[in-house]
């Protein structure tokens, strides 16, 4: 597989996305029900490269990452800038951790740090965004951990495991990021 230390943290680094790595792509999304619901792909068929194509071809208001470990080159997730808005200087995160030994352990909260970096030090943000189902506490957990903050909610927006549940809305901005 060939990845780039194009942003190198601690113990991980973002790189494009190596678009020969399919398998674990597939297993993740079909195998690992944790990511796949709350990366809203439990509810759709990925069944070979085709279904992947917002891994691998993404539009040009998207910046997507692979997330890989510094000390064996392993793949374990994505995270992407998405909906760039230059004109508003804004932009939205999505982020997975693959395999559930590896989430829990840092590695989303340094790869987030990372991507924030980028987005407010070289795409020049001004703010950034995400959205977090409100049965995901170890989104909302690491997002708190690194800067961001509810800004709001759509109640009962959307059915998950049989339910409604709230989709909470978080942001950062630039100068809030600055003092961490
Ligand atoms: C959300 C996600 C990217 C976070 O990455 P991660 O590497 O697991 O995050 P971190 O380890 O940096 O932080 C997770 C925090 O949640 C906490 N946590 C885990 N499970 C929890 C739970 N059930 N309740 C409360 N907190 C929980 C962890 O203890 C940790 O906090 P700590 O560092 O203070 O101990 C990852 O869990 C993931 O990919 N989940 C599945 C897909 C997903 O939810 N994508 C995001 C959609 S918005």
């Amino acid at each position: 597989m060939s990845y780039y230390k194009k942003i190198v943290g601690e113990r991980v680094y973002l790189s494009p996305v190596d678009p020969n790595e399919v398998e674990l792509y597939l297993k993740w999304m079909n195998e690992d029900r944790t990511l796949a619901v709350n990366f809203h792909q439990f509810s759709q068929m990925v069944s070979s490269k085709n279904d992947l194509r917002w891994l691998y071809e993404p539009p040009k208001d998207m910046h997507r990452f692979a997330i890989v470990l510094l000390e064996n080159d392993g793949l374990i997730g994505s995270i992407s800038l998405h909906n760039i808005d230059h004109l508003n200087r804004n932009a939205f995160i999505g982020i997975f951790i693959g395999g559930e030994g590896y989430r829990g352990q840092g590695y989303g909260a340094e790869a987030i740090r990372l991507i924030l970096k980028y987005g407010f030090h070289t795409m020049n943000l001004h703010s950034i965004n995400l959205s977090v189902n409100a049965n995901n506490p170890a989104g909302i957990s690491c997002y708190k951990k690194v800067g961001f903050r509810e800004v709001g909610r759509l109640p009962e927006a959307l059915f998950v495991d049989g339910r409604y549940v709230d989709k909470i809305f978080m942001a950062v901005l630039e100068d809030e990021f600055d003092g961490i």
